[in-house]
């Protein structure tokens, strides 16, 4: 769906992306780890060509990534990117004119709009804040408001950059299924956390990043077995993986050849040994 084929980055004179090269397939949920400063940011910028390679290239659905106006736009409405700071995300007054914007400049009826808008305040839990003014919204309100304005477009890849940093738990479950849906609906999802536990639960493939570079990809069990690409890259074992690991070592877990990922199932392993 998207390959980077070693693309390089820089800020001035800092490296944010070193030779990066990814292939990200269609459909699946990647979650995006590494320390901050890894380049997390700076690689998903380059997904919807906000940010240019400097040298490398980017391809979606097979084609070389244009940077004219029309191809970009063509690009920003398949590849949807909620940005870590919903700061710089909203510009409109109110949370409806700021999620209307995407679906109004599709071309679609105001009809059309206008459902698209409310049902993506709806699975935010933002219906209410509707006509509120974005710039009173609290942080959390405002990540669920740029959410929402990503939504709206239903785009092909939802890139989410630390999309639940700072969101209660409810609202973070709230998300998450939304995301899930997203998902469901045939949508590819590219999401940085620091939520070591969430991507092993959540994700098709872990990519870890460090020092602008990919130090790993693979399915969730392939990383997070993988001990010295968690050592080198400050990871540690997600606690269901881990507890698991260990009571199988020592006997006390027998393995039927399904490693839990979530907690509820590592419970049902211990409720049936
Ligand atoms: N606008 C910028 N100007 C200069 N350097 C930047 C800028 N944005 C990021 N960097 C640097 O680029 C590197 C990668 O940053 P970033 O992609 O934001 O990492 P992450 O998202 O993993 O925390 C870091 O060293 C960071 O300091
Ligand atoms: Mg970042």
């Amino acid at each position: 769906m998207i390959e980077a084929r070693e693309i390089t980055f820089k800020y001035d004179s800092v490296t944010a992306l070193n030779n990066v090269s990814l292939f990200i397939e269609k459909g699946l949920k990647y979650a995006l780890l590494g320390p901050n400063g890894a380049g997390k940011t700076t690689l998903l910028m380059h997904l919807n060509g906000i940010l240019r390679p400097l040298s490398g290239k980017i391809f979606y659905g097979g084609s070389e990534i244009k940077y004219g106006r029309e191809a970009l736009y063509e690009l920003r409405r398949r590849v949807g990117v909620v940005f870590q700071d919903p700061e710089v995300q909203l510009f409109s007054a109110t949370v409806a004119e700021d999620v209307s914007f995407g679906p109004m400049n599709m071309g679609l009826s105001s009809d059309e709009v206008k459902k698209r808008v409310d049902s993506a305040l709806y699975a935010c839990g933002i219906y209410n804040l509707k006509e509120r003014p974005t710039h009173f919204l609290s942080h959390g309100q405002k990540k669920l408001a740029a959410i929402a304005g990503v939504i709206a477009m239903s785009p092909e890849v939802v890139v989410l950059d630390e999309p639940i940093a700072g969101l209660d738990h409810i609202h973070r479950e709230m998300v998450l299924n939304i995301f899930s849906g997203l998902n469901r609906g045939g949508a590819t999802l590219i999401m940085s956390t620091h939520d070591i536990d969430l991507a092993y639960e959540w994700a098709d493939r872990v990519i870890v990043m460090r020092e602008g570079t990919v130090a790993g990809v693979g399915t969730p069990l392939e990383v997070f077995s993988d001990d010295k690409l968690l050592k080198e890259t400050a990871l540690y074992k997600p606690i269901v993986l881990d507890v698991y690991q260990r009571l199988l070592n020592r006997g006390m877990l027998k393995d039927n050849g399904t490693v839990p990922r979530q907690r509820t199932e590592l419970l049902s392993l211990l409720g049936q040994s």
